[in-house]
């Protein structure tokens, strides 16, 4: 799209890396974002909705001031106040800012919250990474008990299931607590020292700052330099193991397949102790469709009581592109064309549209006019089960021609009974899950 500012001809789109989901994908993310509430609600889940812009330092302060995210990713501005702000570019600091500005840790011991949104981050775009993208976000806050890790992995399962997605993986691993991984570091550094010049710049600079990334890293000569790295699983404190392998006892209890990825270390500094994605072979290098895990003291270090977490986000791009190649959702299909012939007839014709729509029927009438011909025609295309047709000779006989958009035949109805056939189709439509809730009937 072109226009003129200032005397110039200048080109308007999207911003780099942001995209729109334009009509015939929406219709994917809404069916994921209504199975997702269904789901969440489900197992005890509340919506919260928090704000886009926060103050930078909730972020530097949670997610870290070293990683990829905080150093070089967020939108961050001075506001003329002089307060520093960032787009959020996830939503667990958020959430957890909420609860304790709201004190809501005061009248319940666990709480669930989700929340579904934008988040930003500036990331170099490829396929699956943008710098807007969307996340359905949930954390289950206030439960130690490895009961919990379960219960949030297999809420996973029902979702991903509900929606009929096949072919993912559930990778799980534990990074250990404020014991254990200290010393888990160390082994690491000295795994790799002598091996530094080998590494790719990034991780050369991630050595310095945060060790444990190295493992994160998708650059095949540093994932090989890796296969001999040692595992944190085999420097996980009596604790931090019994709660691992308790996580799996129950997984394998509720029948959530899943296998152990020793090299998920998140690229959020908050995780302690299990940490976990859900993978896709479909997506290609950007392959994680969900991402999450326990951080027991992220709430307390900002400013909350001393309470434990576990959450995980899930990547809507990525998740709408592998359920649209597996399973595109059609457009709900349009039940009724309203067809209307001659001044009095497009008056009638308005306000049976107007029911139908009422009664939850998906209903377009014509707002163009033109010839019989032109308005079927505009029928077709538009999908359309029915035309009811209304012109002056169907007034005044006070009927209406009823014609059936995929076999062709047409029949006359009377008027006074097309309310109750209106409530019927109501009745068809809502058994095959295709109409609003409407009032159901006139
Ligand atoms: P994350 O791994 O940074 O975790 O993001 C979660 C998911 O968001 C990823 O697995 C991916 O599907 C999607 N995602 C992340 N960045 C992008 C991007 N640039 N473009 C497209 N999709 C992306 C978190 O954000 C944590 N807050 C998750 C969490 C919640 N942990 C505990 N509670």
């Amino acid at each position: 799209m072109t226009m003129r500012y200032e005397g110039r001809w200048m080109k308007i789109q999207a911003i780099r890396g942001m995209r729109d989901v334009l009509p015939g994908e929406v219709e994917t993310w809404q069916f994921i974002e209504s199975v997702a509430r269904r789901v969440f609600e489900t197992y005890g889940f509340c919506e919260i909705r928090i704000p886009v812009l926060e103050s930078t330092e909730l972020f530097s302060r949670s997610i870290g001031q070293t990683t990829d995210i905080v150093e070089k990713e967020m939108y961050s501005f001075t506001d003329r106040g002089g307060a520093s702000l960032s787009l959020r570019p996830e939503a667990t600091a958020g959430i957890l800012r909420a609860c304790i500005e709201h004190s809501l840790f005061m009248s319940e011991s666990v709480h669930k919250l989700y929340c579904i949104g934008p988040m930003f981050r500036r990331e170099r775009p490829q396929k699956g990474r943008h710098r807007q993208f969307h996340q359905i976000d949930a954390e289950l806050l206030g439960a130690t008990d490895p009961r919990a890790d379960a219960e949030i992995l297999a809420m996973l399962r029902a979702f991903f299931s509900e929606l009929g997605l096949g072919r993912l993986e559930f990778q799980i691993n534990s990074l250990g607590c404020s014991i254990c991984r200290p010393p888990f570091k160390e082994s690491v550094l000295g795994f790799l020292r002598g091996k530094e010049g080998d590494l790719c710049q990034d991780c050369q600079r991630r050595l310095r700052l945060n060790p444990l990334r190295v493992y994160d890293c998708k650059v095949e000569r540093c994932r090989d330099l890796l296969m001999g790295a040692p595992k944190v699983l085999d420097h996980l404190c009596p604790d931090c193991m019994g709660h691992f392998q308790a996580v799996r006892g129950y997984l394998d209890l509720l029948g959530v397949p899943h296998c152990i990825n020793p090299h998920i270390v998140r690229g959020l500094d908050y995780y302690t102790r299990t940490t976990f994605e859900v993978v896709s072979e479909e997506l290609g290098a950007q392959n994680a469709v969900c991402g999450g895990g326990r951080y027991d003291r992220l709430i307390q270090e900002l400013g909350g009581p001393e309470l434990p977490g576990i959450g995980f986000a899930i990547g809507e791009e990525r998740l709408a592109s592998v359920l649209m190649a597996q399973r595109p959702c059609p457009p709900r299909p349009l039940e009724l064309f309203v067809v209307a012939l001659g001044p009095e007839a497009i008056r009638e014709a308005f306000v049976w549209a107007d029911k139908a729509r009422m009664i939850g029927l998906r209903t377009e009438v014509d707002l163009r006019g033109g010839s019989l011909k032109a308005q079927l025609r505009r029928a077709n295309k538009l999908g359309a089960r029915r035309a009811l047709i209304l012109g002056p000779e169907e007034l005044a006989s006070r009927r209406a021609a009823l014609r059936d958009m995929r076999g062709g035949v047409q029949v006359e109805v009377p008027l006074e009974g097309l309310g109750e056939l209106l409530t019927q189709w109501g009745a068809e439509a809502r058994d095959r899950g295709w109409t609003n809730p409407g009032r159901g009937r006139l």
